[in-house]
């Protein structure tokens, strides 16, 4: 079988450039009630009709509680540097504040072990969506009191494993979080009120702040920081209310979050805009969400593109589509981070996660899979290309490891560089997996003997 070359990566990735791959608890685990979870508010939104395409839901997913020792020798096996993947607070603390499950903080004690025993270092993301569904019922982010249970909880986990992992992350697309979950109403809790969203907005940096300086007053050894979605924004036209449109979508996806963050507090444009929407803040809570962060994470996938009063047709654009429906442009991801760079002071930036969803197809153990291979390759391209522009970057990983469920989407969309059988449960490595693989020994190969040794290996 033929691959595509992957990009030239001798000269552009630095040698201690991390190279990962992403999932999070929600998706991948299952276990839904096992050891004691408490409920979370995806296992609820899972129940509101209507609201999964496939009307599924992630009480088994890929079954990783009980399959994560086999999980963690396919990630071994991949050779990577590093390995993504979040705690379900419900899993360890059902209620989200009071007692804590120790079975469930085992469980992650023994996948962090696992993971060094391997030679995999542990990224963890303390919230990557499954807030405890008793937290909810007491206003969830958009409650002041969540911030202080947020920062209980992230300094639990922190005592417990933050000896052993490299990076903690404490949210995961607060974007996501407040504005699909809260004002539009897609993703859990399913609110639709923007007034809220906002305030859970402001609740999710300021308790990403606290958390940073209570895992610091612990002297946490880890290194901690954000995971953003960010996204470069196109006008749909040359026409003064697209751009207009366009700018408002910027500052409400990428500059309220990035400006607070660095301490440049929330973008007026936005406040003007939002006018009684926009959240209570008191004294003291900028200067929180401004603590100084040990790296920056983002998501990237696709371009966002806006029109004035509507929704622009992607499939009038000519780029090619995932099945997601995402435009392919890997070009804007090199805008991206040359526009991060540019505009704000950034630590380590990482990618935390890129990858597709395609109509993969199982066929005698295969999954020949050449349009995620091409989708990764020019990314990783793209990231090379931003580092040749001198933006300094920390490290790439691949979203994701598994298929597994990708939210309301359930489980039609097939994300994974391994293919997971829903019935059976089985795991088949697909041809990307296998393509990362070696693009990692290559690398590993330019490493250890200089970029000469790369290109041999990759004509190899
Ligand atoms: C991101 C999420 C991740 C996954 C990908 C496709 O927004 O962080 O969990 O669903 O999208």
């Amino acid at each position: 079988m033929t691959f595509p070359r992957p990009p030239q990566p001798a000269p552009r990735f630095p040698d201690d450039f991390v190279w990962g791959v992403a999932t999070s608890s929600y998706q991948i685990e299952g276990g839904a009630d096992a050891d004691g979870k408490g409920e979370s508010i995806w296992d609820r939104f899972c129940r509101v009709p209507g609201a999964i395409a496939d009307g599924s839901d992630g009480r088994v997913a890929c079954d990783h509680v009980h399959r994560w020792a086999a999980d963690l020798d396919l990630i071994a096996a991949l050779g990577v540097d590093a390995y993504r993947f979040s705690v379900s607070w419900p899993r360890v603390q059902p209620d989200g504040r009071g007692a804590f499950n120790e079975a469930g903080l085992g469980f992650y004690d023994r996948l962090v072990d696992g993971l060094l025993a391997r030679g995999v270092r542990p990224y963890l993301t303390l919230n990557h969506w499954d807030l405890p569904a008793v937290l909810q019922d007491a206003g969830g982010w958009a409650a002041r009191d969540t911030v202080h249970r947020f920062v209980d909880y992230a300094r639990q986990v922190a005592s417990r494993v933050g000896d052993r992992v490299d990076a903690i992350t404490t949210h995961n697309e607060p974007w996501v979080i407040a504005v699909l979950g809260h004002e539009n109403g897609v993703f859990a809790p399913g609110l639709r009120d923007r007034r809220v969203a906002m305030q859970a907005a402001h609740h999710l940096l300021l308790s990403h702040g606290l958390a940073l300086q209570a895992l610091r007053a612990q002297a946490c050894p880890s290194r901690a920081g954000i995971v953003l979605n960010l996204s470069p924004v196109f006008p749909a036209s040359d026409s003064p209310e697209d751009a207009a449109a366009a700018r408002l979508e910027d500052g409400r996806l990428v500059r309220w979050f990035m400006d607070p963050l660095f301490g440049r507090g929330y973008p007026a444009d936005v406040l003007a805009f939002l006018g009684d929407d926009a959240p209570r803040v008191e004294s003291g809570d900028l200067e929180a969400i401004a603590t100084p962060m040990d790296f920056l994470g983002l998501n990237y996938y696709s371009r966002s593109v806006v029109r004035a009063g509507g929704w622009f047709d992607v499939h009038s654009s000519g780029k090619r589509l995932t099945d997601m429906g995402w435009e392919i442009v890997p070009e804007c991801l090199t805008a991206l981070l040359l526009r991060l760079h540019r505009d704000w002071p950034l630590p380590p930036l990482y990618v935390m996660e890129n990858g597709a969803a395609f109509q993969d197809r199982l066929q005698d153990g295969h999954v020949h899979d050449g349009d995620r291979i091409d989708y990764l390759a020019s990314h990783i391209g793209a990231v090379g290309d931003a580092i040749e522009q001198g933006v300094k970057m920390a490290g790439y990983m691949v979203w994701s490891l598994l298929d597994n469920f990708e939210w309301a989407s359930g489980y039609a969309k097939r994300f994974g560089i391994v293919h997971v059988d829903y019935d059976t449960l089985a795991r088949t490595p697909k041809d990307s997996y296998h393509w990362y693989r070696d693009f990692l020994q290559a690398q590993r190969r330019a490493r250890a003997g200089g970029s000469g040794a790369v290109r041999a290996a990759l004509r190899a």
